[in-house]
């Protein structure tokens, strides 16, 4: 195991009727005038909305809304949005959504208190240390954006769709994690939801840092839960003590206690971010995706930790490391397909003829060549794997 810090401060407040306690929560974090950032119209049509900006006004504090966030968001309303909160003099923000509304407040907060261009922060030419406080109002269990320090925009000027990575900045002041809040989600978000919180576990998952039991269990044991609990929602969405499960599994995915120890992953993103930047994809959808072409090229190189996978996650009993490993990402795949009805081809993801020479270009550009440590990716083994996605 590697030394760590494990800084996760976030003030977590979960279960049945705790939206109306986001008024108090922003009062106690001194938050007096807030920016109140949401999507394209879920938050509106639930009136989950009006209710939070009522739960604020009772507290005494100052609001000023801002709509309109797309999923994979943009960096216009970023602009927009910090030229907004400047305006207003805001002190705060308080995202009402999921990730692509919580990476937007995130980016609107680092960048209200910076004299140049927020990208600074994301093409890595500045390094965010301070912003304006954040709090949440989770809507989706899936980018686990709640409890990250993390960001997520895409640059419409050449799609560049990376992600800010921060120790402490960005991570939320608290979040507030009602799972009534997500039964109204359409089926195929609840799965790609699913999809990327499995995504975020195995990223730190598959590792060659050894010694690291502890953290592999817990990651083992999330994933097991996951895969229990979602047949429930996907048959009753409506199904409080799965959607609970679910949702408090996105968070513990993301919020750093499955990385500990040890070096992570996270290439499988990358190439999803290419997909989702070029095609306009559903993020977990993609990864339903690319996850399992991505083992299937470690089955051949460095099996050993795919076949623990396998073994331990799905219970697979093969001896020889390759045949488990093959055998528990069928079972991964089998699972995105049959229980999420995720796509798990580039086809069914309704792309049919990928640019797979541009996708590995880009992903290369912006992660470097070779990239990857479980086993760094050359451009040729890129290729091959975006190929396998056919
Ligand atoms: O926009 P509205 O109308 O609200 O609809 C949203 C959106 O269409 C809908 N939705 C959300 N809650 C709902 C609901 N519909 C009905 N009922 C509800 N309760 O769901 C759709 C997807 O929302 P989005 O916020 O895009 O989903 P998600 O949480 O999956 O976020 C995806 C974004 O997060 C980034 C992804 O790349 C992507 O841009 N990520 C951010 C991370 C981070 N900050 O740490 C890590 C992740 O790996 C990820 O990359
Ligand atoms: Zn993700």
């Amino acid at each position: 195991m590697e030394n760590f810090t494990y800084w996760a401060p976030t003030k977590y407040v979960f279960g049945r009727d705790t939206e109306s306690r986001v008024g108090e929560l922003a009062a106690s974090f001194g938050m007096k005038k807030i920016l109140v950032v949401y999507g394209g119209g879920s938050a509106v049509r639930s009136g989950l909305l009006g209710r939070v900006e009522k739960y604020l006004a009772d507290a005494g504090i100052e609001a000023v809304s801002l709509g309109g966030v797309k999923p994979n968001p943009e960096d216009d309303l970023v602009y927009k949005g910090i030229d907004l909160a400047r305006a207003e003099g805001v002190d705060s923000m308080i995202a009402v959504g999921g990730g692509s509304v919580i990476d937007t407040a995130k980016a609107i907060a680092v960048g209200v208190p910076y004299q140049g261009d927020f990208w600074d922060f994301y093409s890595g030419k500045a390094k965010a240390t301070t912003a304006l406080p954040v709090g949440v109002v989770l809507t989706i269990p899936a980018a686990g954006s709640e409890g990250s320090g993390n960001s997520v925009i895409t640059k419409r000027e050449g799609r560049i769709k990376t992600g800010l990575r921060t120790e402490s900045a960005l991570r939320p002041r608290f979040a507030v994690l009602d799972p009534v809040l997500t039964f109204t989600l359409p089926p195929y978000q609840t799965a790609s939801g699913i999809s990327d919180m499995m995504a975020h576990i195995m990223e730190r998952y598959f590792s060659n840092t050894p010694d690291v039991e502890v953290t592999d269990r817990l990651c083992e044991g999330l994933l097991r839960a996951i895969i229990e609990e979602s047949p429930k929602v996907m048959a009753n969405p409506e199904d409080y003590q799965a959607r609970a499960n679910i949702m408090w599994a996105g968070t513990l995915a993301h919020n750093g206690i499955c990385g500990c120890g040890r070096q992570e992953e996270w290439t499988s993103h990358a190439m999803e971010h290419e997909i989702s930047a070029v095609y306009g994809v559903t993020h977990g959808a993609g990864l339903a995706v690319v996850f399992p072409a991505w083992l299937r090229f470690m089955a051949d190189r460095n099996p050993g930790k795919v076949a623990q996978f396998a073994r331990r996650v799905f219970s697979v009993e093969a001896h020889d490391d390759r045949a488990a490993a093959l055998e528990g990402i069928l079972a991964l795949q089998t699972f995105f397909s049959d229980t999420l009805n995720l796509p798990v081809s580039f086809a069914a993801l309704g792309i049919e003829n990928p640019d797979i020479d541009l996708l590995s270009d880009r992903l290369h550009a912006l992660k470097g060549n070779p990239t990857g440590s479980y086993y760094p990716l050359t451009p040729a083994d890129s290729r091959m794997i975006y190929q396998m996605m056919l």
